[in-house]
Parts: C-alpha cells; sequence; structure tokens
C-alpha cells in the first residue's frame, strides 16, 4: 500500500495566519498538522509516499525532506493548479500505479491514527473506505447518506440542504479501482474534479464503498476556535519535559513541555502547555492549553488557551486569552495619549478591540 498526501491548496479559511505559511504547516502543540498525519501513515505501516504540492511546494520540502525522519520515502507530484482532490489522483497514476492506497489530507487532524481503518480495508477489501465524523455545519463538507444496514447510499460535495451531518473526513482508502471513475470526472460547480464524485461513481457502478464513523476530527474550517480546541486535545497528552532553563524564582505546574534553549524567568506556567525552542517566558503568567512556539517573548504579560506561532513577542500587555498570534507578531501596549487606535491590518483580518 502506498499513500498520497495532499499538501497544496491556498488556504483561504485560516487567513490570515494562511497568507504567508501553508495550511499543512499550521501548527498543533507546536507540531505541524501535517507532521500528524505523516506519523499516522508510517504507523500504519506504509512507507511510501507521494506528496501532491502545489505553489507552498519550497515550503513543505523544507519541512519535511525526504521523509526519512518519518520512516517515509516522499516523492514530490506537483500539482500546477488546485484542480481537486481527484485531479490529485489524477496526476499521481503512475506514481500510484497498480497498488492499494491511502489518501489523507495534509490539514486534516484525526485523533487516534489510521491503524484500525486501514487494516479493516485490508481485511474487508472494499473498493473504497471512507472515514465520516458528525459535524456542526456539514455544507462545508462532503456529505454521506448511509442506507439502514450502515452502508453508504450516496455522497454529495458541499451540499445546500444535507441529507445527514455526517462528513467525509479527509483519509480515505482505495483499490486501484478509483482510477476508472476518477478518469469519468467532470468539474464540478466549483471548477474542481471532485473525489466525492470519484466515490459516487463506484456507488453508481455497484462498487461496494465502507464507512467507519470517527469522532475526534479538525480541519482548518476558518474557525480559530476549532483550532485551540485541538490545540487543547493534543496538549492533554503532552510529555512535561524540562530542557530549557527555569530560574528558581519561577513555577512550573502541571504537564509542561519545556524545549532546549528555552528560558523561564520569574514566571508561573501552568500546564499542559508548550514553550518552544529558545523562547523567553519573563514577568509572565502562561496558562493552561497554550503553545508558546519556538524563539517567542513573553514579558509582562498573562496568557492562556492561546496559540502563538514562531518568533512573536507579547510584551506589557496584561491578559490574552483564546488567541491566536501568527508568526513574528508583535503585541505591546498602545501610548496613552492621544486615545486612538493604529492599526496596520492585513487583509481580512480580525481584531478586537474594546472601546
Ligand atoms: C475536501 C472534500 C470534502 C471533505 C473535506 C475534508 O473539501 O472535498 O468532501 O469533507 O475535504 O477535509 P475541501 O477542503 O476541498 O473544501
Amino acid at each position: 500500500m502506498k499513500a498520497l498526501v495532499l499538501a497544496g491548496g491556498s488556504g483561504t479559511r485560516l487567513r490570515p495566519i494562511t497568507h504567508t505559511q501553508a495550511k499543512q504547516l499550521v501548527p498543533v502543540a507546536n507540531k505541524p498538522v501535517l507532521f500528524y498525519g505523516l506519523e499516522a501513515v508510517a504507523a500504519a505501516g506504509v512507507r511510501e509516499v507521494g506528496m501532491v504540492v502545489g505553489d507552498t511546494q519550497a515550503e513543505i520540502e523544507a519541512a519535511v525532506g525526504d521523509g526519512s525522519r518519518f520512516g517515509l520515502e516522499v516523492t514530490y507530484l506537483r500539482q500546477a493548479a488546485p484542480l481537486g482532490l481527484a485531479h490529485a489522483v489524477l496526476i499521481a497514476r503512475d506514481y500510484l500505479g497498480e497498488d492499494d492506497f491511502v489518501m489523507y489530507l495534509g490539514d486534516n487532524f484525526i485523533v487516534g491514527g489510521i491503524n484500525d481503518i486501514v487494516e479493516t480495508f485490508r481485511r474487508e477489501g472494499p473498493a473504497a473506505q471512507i472515514m465520516l465524523t458528525k459535524v456542526g455545519d456539514p455544507r462545508q463538507f462532503g456529505v454521506a447518506e448511509l442506507g439502514p444496514d450502515g452502508r453508504v447510499v450516496g455522497l454529495e460535495e458541499k451540499p445546500r440542504e444535507p441529507k445527514s451531518d455526517l462528513a467525509l473526513v479527509g483519509v480515505y482508502l482505495f483499490s486501484p479501482a478509483v482510477h476508472a471513475a476518477v478518469a469519468e470526472l467532470k468539474p464540478s460547480w466549483r471548477g474542481e474534479l471532485e473525489i466525492t464524485d470519484a466515490i459516487q461513481g463506484l456507488l453508481d457502478t455497484g462498487r461496494r464503498v465502507d464507512s467507519t464513523i470517527i469522532s475526534g476530527y479538525w480541519k482548518d474550517t476558518g474557525n480559530v476556535a476549532d483550532m485551540l480546541e485541538v490545540n487543547r486535545l493534543v496538549l492533554e497528552s503532552v510529555e512535561p519535559r524540562e530542557d530549557g532553563r527555569v530560574d528558581a524564582h519561577s513555577e512550573i505546574i502541571g504537564r509542561v513541555a519545556i524545549e532546549a534553549g528555552a528560558v523561564v524567568e520569574r514566571s508561573r506556567i501552568v500546564g499542559p502547555a508548550v514553550i518552544g525552542r529558545d523562547a523567553l517566558i519573563r514577568d509572565s503568567y502562561v496558562g493552561p492549553f497554550t503553545s508558546i512556539a519556538d524563539g517567542c517573548q513573553v514579558a509582562d504579560s498573562e496568557i492562556e488557551y492561546s496559540i502563538v506561532l514562531k518568533g512573536a513577542s507579547i510584551r506589557g500587555v496584561g491578559r490574552i486569552e483564546a488567541s491566536l498570534i501568527g508568526r513574528g507578531a508583535e503585541v505591546t501596549p498602545a501610548p496613552r495619549v492621544p486615545r486612538a487606535h493604529r492599526l496596520i491590518l492585513g487583509d481580512e483580518s480580525r481584531v478586537q478591540i474594546s472601546s
């Protein structure tokens, strides 16, 4: 079995973070979402990975390399334009050959990995196996309709009137039968070759499509609240470590991972939390469910239930909660007079100001 990992696309939903970063590299507990996927693929016993990349190829390659660090052999497959998930299968046709494969969307996060579903697929041998999960707003996903026996009877991509609340999760298992279904596809209303339509094609030609319902799923639906929640979930099981330097005036409580080179001075950190390499926490409080990435500075401030990306600095601003702070961002107090907000905001930024 091979894997096809999708790491293209532009990530419009997590703006502004994904204006400057591939969405698959957005970190959860200081580790790119994509890495959890690659680890899950490796844990399921798959070695050969075709990584479909687009405009952010250089960034993805710099992060993943040849895959050896994950025990994988990664081959990069360039997709000229984001023309859909089934288009990715199309361009990977030669790479995939006559092998079964697991297709994994690099911006999806699945708690508990994929070992079970891969094993079930191998045992049962359907043409395709999909994963489903209950979601609040199915209109943002591919949606499955199940028959009374639990078999998949129909699929629809981003339906206006969903027939169920079961969304397709971004992990699919395919036999080579999918290639014939992909070859028949026409672009959808959004101009993409939809994998959902290819699976419907398998159903239409009498092929067997199995499904498994899971819980513990996240993807970037644009919702920062969701991202904070998945960060919280992963931090719950962080391994406490103290590889950095914590001075005698600081207090570390609960599950806290402090990476090498990090410095904590006169501060209190209440886990679960991670403090990245070379980060500096001074005269501050870091509360539960907070990820502070490499090279950040937090001084004279309090932060809780938040994600702070690489190299950001937060100084002298009192308390921050439920926030997502981008790479290299600076958060500092406004000068007292004149009393006005001075803003330089990127397109589609979201800012909350108390008046
Ligand atoms: C894609 C699929 C959709 C699936 C989703 C899961 O959506 O088309 O069926 O539910 O991935 O992440 P997209 O990310 O292209 O909107």
